[in-house]
């Protein structure tokens, strides 16, 4: 690890777009990733994603914009000139080579013979030593992604381009691969820009992750603040669950904006405000499900001052082992979600029960009312909402 960042190896896309025909696949766009970063383009199907890693391949030539990696302006020159490499989800080994030799093709075709330190060296590092001499076909998926990683890690580049690699794999086998694969990233210091729809994938991988909606980004950051500080429903949705509160601004009051919903008052920091706020103006008030908490009606006296709450109904509940998981129709929001973690359970807490829905008003977010709070969501009301924004 260094100590200074080393900004000559960034990868810097300015205004870079791509239309076909009268379609446009991918909107000027400007991005940076940070030499030596793992940065995830996170996003679902037909959003330009791979277009744009195509792009920084050279394999898409951009419609507007230029590429650069580090101080180098590569956006004319063709992809084998480029100090890039691409995994593709088809792993596409050549399958009468054994795994030795996969990994040490890209060798061999720069005409390097001694390739045996290198060759051993890159399988100790996806940990396959003990496979190289079986073929592509006698080893699971899983290592056989690991012999993509390798063929590709061996030509040393600057960057290497994976375009959902795990795509292919079952979700266990996916799950230990992404942890290989960050793995494998922080030993070779190298920069990765990672593909995928996955919002957990993202998440555990990757130290930036830039959200992609209908051919734009539209959010950037780390996984924890695109998490807590989402500054479109769209994101709030594709990345977990939110409730939306529709509220009216009652009042700002120092630090904070006094809200009406529901028949109730609600605190929002006004730090985590769209600006501007006015009083009598409207306001997405967002909550994450597992920062709030569920107590009984009857209970109502024991939750402490200074939460926000509202009142409401369970109409359904999943325990799915960790935590229960309950819906809650209350005149502020329907089908508010919970999460309680399983520590001790409440017998009372079943559909039809009356409760009170209560949390730190520090964890509210606020967002401009003027979008839907179905966005980005995989039910039918947020498809559509996909559908009109493509
Ligand atoms: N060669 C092409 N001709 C026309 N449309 C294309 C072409 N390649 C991609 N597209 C369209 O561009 C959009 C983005 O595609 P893509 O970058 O592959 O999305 P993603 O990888 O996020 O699923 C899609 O609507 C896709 O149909
Ligand atoms: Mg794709």
């Amino acid at each position: 690890m260094t100590t200074a960042h080393d900004h000559g190896g960034d990868v810097r896309l300015t205004g870079i777009s791509k239309t076909y025909g009268s379609f446009t696949a991918v909107h000027p766009l400007d991005l940076t990733v940070p030499q030596g970063s793992f940065f995830a383009l996170l996003g679902a199907s037909g959003c330009g994603k791979t277009t744009t890693l195509r792009m920084i391949a050279g394999l898409e030539e951009p419609s507007t914009g230029t590429v650069r990696l580090g101080e180098q302006d590569v956006t004319a020159l063709p992809p084998y000139k480029r100090p890039v490499n691409t995994v593709f989800q088809s792993y596409a080994l050549f399958p009468h080579l054994d795994i030795f030799e996969n990994v040490a093709f890209g060798l061999r075709r720069r005409g390097i013979k001694s390739v045996k330190k290198q060759v051993g060296e890159m399988l100790d590092l996806v940990q396959l030593g003990e496979q190289a001499r079986r073929k592509p076909h006698q080893l699971s998926g899983g290592q056989q992604q690991r012999v993509a990683v390798a063929r590709a890690l061996i030509n040393h580049p600057k960057v290497l381009l994976l375009d959902e690699p795990l795509g292919a794999l079952d979700l266990k086998l996916r799950r230990r691969m992404q942890l290989e694969l960050k793995r494998i990233q922080t030993e070779v210091g190298i920069t990765f820009v990672h593909v995928t729809h996955d919002q957990e994938e993202a998440m555990t991988m990757a130290d930036t992750v830039a959200v992609m909606n209908g051919g734009r980004v539209e959010q950037q950051g780390t996984p924890a603040d695109l998490y807590e500080n989402p500054r479109t429903t769209f994101v709030a949705n594709f990345l977990g669950t939110s409730n939306f509160i529709g509220a009216e601004v009652a009042e700002v009051s120092g630090d904070d904006v006094i809200l009406k919903a529901g028949g109730g008052k609600l605190t929002l920091p006004r730090a985590r405000c769209p600006a501007p706020v006015t009083t009598g103006g409207t306001v997405l008030a967002g909550v994450r499900p597992e920062k709030i908490s569920l107590t009984h009606a009857d209970d109502a006296g024991t939750i402490p001052s200074g939460r926000n709450r509202i009142t409401g109904r369970i109409t359904d509940s999943s325990f799915i082992g960790v935590s229960t998981q309950y819906v809650v129709d209350s005149p502020a929001c329907e089908a508010f979600e919970v999460y309680a973690q399983n520590i001790e359970r409440d017998s009372r807490l079943v559909p039809g029960a009356d409760v009170v829905l209560h949390w730190n008003p520090a964890h509210t977010f606020g967002l401009d009312a003027e979008q839907s709070p179905f966005a980005g969501t995989t039910g039918p009301a947020g498809a559509d909402k996909a559908e009109e924004d493509a």
